[in-house]
């Protein structure tokens, strides 16, 4: 096979992976290649390694008062101890959860000429490309991405929504109001676990803003050298993370300074706390930091939903969490100050929260 000229896939100034994955390469390009410390230990995960909780969702919103109850300490033990777990009957349509998933691949499988014209600007972080990338050094993730605001309308840019594949922007349309709804809901019962009205985050947010993230992670010949997805916390209140059906490995959570695997469960969506949640409830649900790796013969892919207060409020930690034994770990700011903050610096792990800290 010729080779293909280099200019040929980059997006930006950044390789475009899976095109360069179609060159299969028998050495990894040296800007993919982690550092030691970085890379993934693809060791099995201890056989004793418990995995992250799952919530019964019909529980909170139509089970019985002993249901509601036991399953919200449930939620609030998952908060606290994990930052992150799986829900099961959500309530949205698994057709909806499939079409999503159709148009998602569909839309990375296109020409990359195609993809281009949704290029992510430079100094931008919606469209097609690589968002976070700051320096020429700096290592990129295994991962091409197309990212899009959704809500409110201020924050969407028109020219970035596809037309092709034909219902992709109609699909994402429906799916988002579907994740708002929940993310909506899990919020009300995150609060009531805390012993808080049902409505302090609803009240509190604002226009909430709400954003979607595709990433598709091409196979890749050496998953031990590189990372789909840097490790990072969400800037978000919440983030609602679906994946591919055949999914097998690839999110992996830091618990207890060890590198965990997610382990699918089919037709659930995973959740986890935000920067957000962190600082209102002053660190008693922490936003845990998470990392994607890739597989040897496998792609996958994950529609990823950031859920997140109105640019305008100013927060800080609640006063119900605040007391002598849990003394005020956070300072107070204004929301579109830390998400321009957060997106104008690379992803490593929780660094970004420390513009929060005391
Ligand atoms: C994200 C994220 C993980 C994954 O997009 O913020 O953590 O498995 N994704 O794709
Ligand atoms: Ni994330």
């Amino acid at each position: 096979m010729a080779p293909i000229p280099i200019s040929s896939i980059k997006v930006g100034h950044i390789d475009d992976v899976q095109e360069l994955r179609k060159t299969k390469p028998t050495i990894i390009p040296d800007r993919f290649v982690r550092d030691m410390a970085e890379r993934p230990t693809l060791a099995p995960a201890m056989p004793c390694s418990s995995d992250i909780p799952t919530i019964n969702f019909s529980k909170l919103s139509k089970g019985s008062k002993d249901e509601l109850e036991s399953e919200s300490s449930q939620l609030a033990a998952a908060c606290e101890n994990w930052g992150f777990f799986q829900v099961i009957n959500h309530g949205i349509d698994l057709s909806l959860l499939e079409s999503i998933e159709k148009v998602t691949k569909d839309f990375f499988m296109l020409p990359l000429e195609e993809k281009k014209k949704y290029a992510m600007a430079p100094g931008t972080v919606q469209g097609y490309g690589q968002a976070f990338v700051l320096s020429e050094d700096q290592k990129l993730d295994w991962c091409n991405m197309f990212a899009l605001g959704v809500e409110p309308n201020f924050i969407r840019n028109p020219m970035l929504w596809p037309t092709e594949p034909e219902k992709f922007s109609g699909t994402v349309e429906v799916y988002s109001k579907e994740v708002r709804k929940l993310c909506q809901n899990l919020l009300k019962y995150i609060a009531m676990g805390l012993g808080l009205k049902g409505d302090v985050f609803e009240k509190m947010f604002g226009e909430t803003v709400q954003a979607i993230r595709m990433n598709y992670y091409p196979p890749c010949s050496r998953p031990d050298l590189v990372l789909g997805l840097s490790p990072h916390s969400d800037g978000s209140a919440l983030t609602v993370l679906q994946q591919g059906k055949d999914t097998s490995v690839g999110l992996q959570i830091l618990k207890d300074d060890r590198w965990v695997p997610v382990k699918p469960i089919p037709n659930a969506l995973i959740i986890n706390i935000g920067d957000t949640i962190e600082v209102l409830t002053n660190g008693k649900y922490k936003s845990v930091e998470h990392r994607a790796v890739t597989h040897k013969e496998k792609d996958r892919l994950s529609i990823v939903t950031f859920y997140a207060p109105s640019y305008e409020i100013e927060l800080g930690p609640m006063e119900e969490l605040v007391d002598e034994n849990n003394p005020c770990k956070y300072r107070r700011y204004n929301h579109g100050e830390y998400s321009k903050h957060y997106v104008t610096n690379k992803l490593q792990g929780k660094k970004t929260l420390e513009f929060a800290k005391i």
